[in-house]
């Protein structure tokens, strides 16, 4: 069988140390993409040339662009990985649908604004085009043990998911997704929210809270609390929290412990022996890509897929769109630009300069 064409577009520049400005995600996309005999890295694409250089010489990669549309016109792909920074991951899905490849693997956040979120999982529906996003925490060992746990009935019938992250919007993408994972997918309903952006914290360029409280119910009832950025406090003290009515789950502990469960009535917490393995990996990405690449290739719908995405994204556009509202909303989230970065543009909210 023909290997499937893979293009890069925005290889990065790979650091000793990665950082809010520049993690080279391309370069952990290929490095999963190697592993794969179904797929052959064909072209690459950077505005900086010699990112592009860079990245086609360690990765054996023969086209090289500095312009993605000259890429996506001259070569015939089957698959885009997408890994520039959020505002630009809409022009470019859009692009690539137009220019008729099969697959679209995006890095996350998906988009800068909610009405760009749509645009492209409508644009790549229409296209027929599988269109992923990459919340490879659906493929990390304590993840998925706790949803089997979960699953197997182990806490009895979920209540309520909690979450600590840095902020909601970059970081925090991951873990309401992972909401959406151990909630069967589920849509939420409404969230109610309150963010503090006293200083300017830039992500990827773009605005992120410095810290907020969430609270969401999805469609089955089940809640959803997230706090975000408590400057070093920890008010959920793991990552997630599982809590049913048997018991409770907790994932990514700050003690470095992957995973724990405990059951109604017991006074001690269990700890599975997972391996030497965090939150972050490894190997997370490497299986996510493998993933999208046997579902593209078998016609089966990928956990990954911008409809699941979308989920995640209502919610964190829909809890900045709570602080301007000063409110809960209710969904579907009836709103196109992203609440947070407009506040800040027309001065409703004015954040000290941050000093870098
Ligand atoms: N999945 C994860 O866990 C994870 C971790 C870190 C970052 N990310 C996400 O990955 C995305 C990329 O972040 P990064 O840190 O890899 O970025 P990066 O800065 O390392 O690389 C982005 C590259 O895009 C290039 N670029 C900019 N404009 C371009 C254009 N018009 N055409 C072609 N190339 C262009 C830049 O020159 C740069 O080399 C972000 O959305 C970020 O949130 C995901």
């Amino acid at each position: 069988m023909a290997k499937l064409r893979v293009g890069i577009i925005g290889t990065g520049k790979k650091k000793a140390r990665p950082d809010q400005f520049g993690y080279a995600m391309a370069y952990r996309h290929a490095d999963a993409f190697k592993l794969l005999d179904s797929c052959e890295m064909v072209a690459c694409a950077d505005i900086v040339e010699e990112n592009a250089a860079a990245f086609a010489e360690k990765y054996n990669v023969k086209g090289v662009y500095t312009d993605y549309r000259k890429m996506l016109a001259e070569v015939n792909l089957d698959f885009v990985s997408v890994c520039t920074w959020m505002h630009l991951h809409e022009p470019m899905v859009l692009d690539a649908c137009k220019a008729g490849v099969k697959a679209i693997h995006c890095e996350k956040p998906m988009a800068d604004t909610w009405g760009g979120a749509k645009r492209m999982a409508a644009a790549a529906d229409k296209a027929g085009v599988k269109l992923t996003f990459n919340h490879q925490r659906r493929y990390g060992e304590p993840f998925v043990l706790a949803k089997k746990l979960l699953d197997e009935g182990k806490i009895g019938q979920l209540v309520r998911l909690e979450c600590e992250c840095g902020n909601i919007y970059d970081g925090g993408t991951h873990f309401i997704d992972m909401f959406s994972l151990f909630n069967n997918e589920q849509r939420a309903k409404w969230v109610l929210a309150q963010i503090d952006y006293r200083t300017e914290n830039l992500v990827f360029g773009q605005p992120c809270e410095g810290q907020q409280v969430v609270l969401t119910e999805y469609e089955n009832g089940v809640f959803g609390l997230i706090m975000t950025g408590a400057g070093g406090a920890k008010p959920i003290g793991c990552v997630d929290r599982l809590i049913g009515t048997d018991g409770t789950i907790e994932v990514g502990l700050a003690d470095g412990k992957p995973i724990r469960y405990r059951l109604a009535g017991e006074k001690d917490w269990t700890v599975p022996d997972i391996g030497k393995v965090s939150i972050h990996g490894p190997g997370f990405i490497e299986r996510a890509i493998a993933d999208v690449v046997a579902c593209l290739l078998e016609g089966r719908k990928c956990q990954l897929d911008a409809s699941n995405a979308l989920i995640a994204t209502e919610i964190i556009f829909g809890a900045y769109e709570s602080s301007r509202r000063r409110g809960r909303v209710d969904f579907p989230l009836d709103i196109e630009d992203n609440p947070l970065a407009a506040m800040v543009k027309n001065g409703d909210i004015k954040p000290v300069k941050a000093t870098v």
